[in-house]
């Protein structure tokens, strides 16, 4: 059984490309549901990796992906955004983090990320909240522009998933 498959955004149904906090919502709320019915067994998805072509996503857009069950946030930040992360004292945190740490030397754009929130397991929205990152309506956790949480009752930032770069173009997820 094949173990690693080369998404194409343009032509697979659960991917959706979010320019807009409203699309965002929108799409993931009908998407999920039918996103359900298209698993592969649970063996598939223990071993599945995946390789995700970034060419077309644009700067300030993110493009969500599953991998192993779970929606993956790959966020083309813009320059606004990875200023703002840095500029932030850690010892604000609660999960203290540096925005270096969260993302891949030399590829500071690239904020790659699981989609769950960290308090209970909603599916946070992009581009919301406090501090302009991602919002959870569950309960009300506020993450800023490098996914680090900032308010309310979720304890730690959204985590990160394994990945590498293949190419400048290429990350393989997994
Ligand atoms: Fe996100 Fe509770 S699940 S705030």
């Amino acid at each position: 059984m094949a173990t690693s498959e080369r998404e194409e955004p343009t032509r697979r149904d659960f991917l959706y490309i979010a320019t807009g906090a409203f699309g965002a919502v929108g799409a993931a709320a009908l998407a999920w549901p039918f996103i359900d019915q298209m698993n592969p067994d649970a063996t598939a998805l223990a071993l599945a990796s995946i390789e995700v072509d970034l060419s077309s996503i644009e700067e300030g857009q993110t493009l969500t992906v599953k991998w192993r069950g779970k929606p993956i946030f790959i966020r083309y930040r813009t320059q606004e955004e990875i200023d703002a992360a840095r500029a932030v004292d850690l010892a604000e945190l609660r999960d203290p983090q540096t925005d270096e740490e969260r993302v891949k030397a030399g590829k500071d754009q690239w904020l790659i990320q699981i989609g769950i929130c960290t308090h209970l397991g909603c599916v946070p929205l992009g581009e919301q909240g406090d501090y302009d990152g991602w919002f959870c309506p569950c309960h009300g956790s506020h993450y800023d522009t490098a996914g680090r949480i900032r308010k309310g009752p979720a304890p730690l930032n959204l985590e990160l998933p394994p990945y590498d770069f293949v190419t400048d173009d290429l990350i393989k997820i997994g």
